[in-house]
């Protein structure tokens, strides 16, 4: 599918399939529902008031032939109140215009959803725009690689152009649409690589993703990976014990972006947790639901898709992804409950859970990671069923041991919608980590397990900035809409489009 702005200024002369305008409840007119009115001598007021569609949130009336007006049809599409119109409900709207023009059968259309008088703050041209696409992309995404009669597209939907609402904005929309284009490229690398099942996806399916993607910037990307002989020479015990009873290698995957014009600049360093199946290992989980322990690598899907967005953009920073791929089996060279182990950074790891294993490969490549002289480490992983319970499917947990960090990531969050929320890190909790015989424990009892799995990170991450985000809740969906949702590359896209101050010569994106 195709996406563009445009600044339209005669409606009446759009020769296109489909005009796209909203509605407010009280069959309220947006401003170019108005201008449609005003052109076909009040067709849409009269049709409106013979109808039932009030612009109730979702209503939606197709109209065909209006007088004087050059395109096919109009879609006109219910936004509800306008007191309520903010993040959630313009992003509602678009997604049921996406779906409308797309099981309409309508090939182009251009949209002029744009103009809704969102006074929110957050809610510029930029913003609008950015929304559009990320959630028509949502919408219409589908993963069909492995069906063996190939589906006729499902897409009819080719072309959509975005109205700017004025002359002036044109190039904060163009900016808009070039961001937005990377980012859900960049999604869509993640959701890719996510859905894809763990018998073809293994961690050197993730590194051939990595060397593909440096191939394709090979001005700006360099890879390489670290297998189990140089992690053994490397003393990354904890992360060869999690993969030893697998047949797939471990496999630490590192793509090396450098786009700030110091090549030797401290990078910002992403790791993502990519256990490509996690069976529990001798701790073997329940069957039920097991097959959703495929997506244990969604933090290093998002990290691929976070380099896709970053090459594309040609961010001015130095970024380093790292993708720590393994699989957690059971079997007669597994690691065991009780094995007591040495980490690279050299403090002791007494296992007592064999399913805790994220931690453990986390812990080493945190470590290995010291080597780049981070700015920042972010790592982003699918960690506990804790921060499930604690936080359900909307929010990913965020915890970090440096505030404006922290405070940076909520920003983000809020502006981009992939939220996230705050869990505290502190001496106490560290203490239910204590062991008798080690330095630590991998498991730190019954509660607070996302906080614990975080505390167990942080004994790792001294030596420079960090945060860490626990995606377990909000990486995929299990019950409707089922599979992975690129989350959070959004999020973390926005973070660095904020540290590269692109917006500032064009306008605060506010
Ligand atoms: N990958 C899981 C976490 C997970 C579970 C994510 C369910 C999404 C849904 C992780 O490796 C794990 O098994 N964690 C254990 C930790 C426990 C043994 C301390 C958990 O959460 O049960
Ligand atoms: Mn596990
Ligand atoms: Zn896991």
């Amino acid at each position: 599918m195709k996406f563009s702005v445009k600044f339209h200024n005669n409606l009446e002369k759009q020769n296109t399939t489909c005009i796209v305008v909203g509605i407010f409840e009280s069959r309220r007119l947006s401003l170019a529902a108005e201008q449609l009115d005003t052109i076909s001598n009040g067709y849409i007021r009269s049709i409106l008031h013979r109808g039932a569609v009030q612009g109730k949130i979702c209503q939606t009336l197709l109209l065909h032939d209006v007088p004087n007006i050059r395109s096919k049809c109009i879609l006109i599409i219910g936004c509800g109140k306008t007191s309520d119109m903010n993040i959630k409900q313009y992003k509602t709207v678009i997604d049921k215009t996406i779906s409308t023009l797309n099981d309409t059968g309508i090939a182009e259309a251009i949209c002029f959803l744009t103009d809704l008088n969102v006074h929110i703050k957050g809610y510029s041209t930029y913003w609008k725009v950015r929304h559009t696409v990320e959630v028509s992309h949502e919408a219409l995404y589908r993963f069909h690689y492995l069906k063996s009669k190939k589906v006729a597209p499902l897409l009819s939907l080719r072309k959509l152009t975005l109205n700017i609402p004025t002359r002036r904005e044109i190039i904060i929309g163009a900016n808009a649409m070039h961001h937005s284009l990377a980012v859900v490229a960049g999604i869509k690398i993640a959701k890719d690589l996510s859905n894809m099942p763990p018998n073809i996806c293994n961690a050197t399916y993730l590194s051939l993703q990595a060397q593909q993607l440096s191939e394709l910037y090979s001005n700006t990307m360099t890879t390489y990976s670290v297998g189990e002989k140089k992690m053994t020479e490397l003393g990354m015990h904890a992360y060869l014990a999690v993969g030893r009873s697998s047949h797939n290698e471990s496999l630490m995957s590192v793509i090396e972006y450098r786009g700030h014009k110091d090549k030797n600049a401290r990078p910002i360093v992403f790791i993502g947790k990519g256990v490509t199946f996690d069976s529990g290992g001798i701790s073997l989980k329940p069957a039920e639901g097991m097959g959703e322990m495929k997506y244990d690598m969604c933090g290093a899907a998002s990290v691929c898709g976070i380099m896709k967005v970053v090459a594309e953009l040609r961010l001015p920073l130095n970024i380093i992804g790292v993708m720590a791929g393994c699989e957690n089996m059971p079997g007669g060279y597994a690691y065991r409950p009780g094995d007591v182990i040495t980490t690279m950074s050299g403090q002791t790891v007494e296992i007592l859970n064999t399913d805790a294993e994220g931690r453990l490969i986390l812990c080493d490549t945190l470590t290995y990671v010291e080597r780049f002289k981070p700015e920042i480490v972010i790592d982003i992983a699918t960690l506990t069923g804790a921060c499930v319970v604690a936080l359900g499917h909307h929010h990913s947990g965020l915890l970090s041991n440096y505030n404006p960090l922290a405070k940076e990531l909520m920003v983000a969050a809020e502006q981009s919608g992939d939220y996230v929320w705050r869990l505290p890190i502190t001496e106490d909790y560290q203490k239910q980590l204590e062991s008798n015989i080690a330095d630590m424990k991998n498991i730190g009892g019954k509660y607070a397990g996302a906080i614990t799995a975080a505390c167990f990170l942080e004994r790792f991450t001294r030596r420079y900035h960090w945060a860490h985000l626990d995606i377990a809740g909000t990486a995929w969906r299990s019950t409707t809409n089922k599979g992975a949702t690129g989350r959070p590359v959004s999020l973390l896209s926005q973070f660095l489009i904020n540290r590269s101050n692109l917006n500032e010569q064009i306008e605060s994106t506010q």
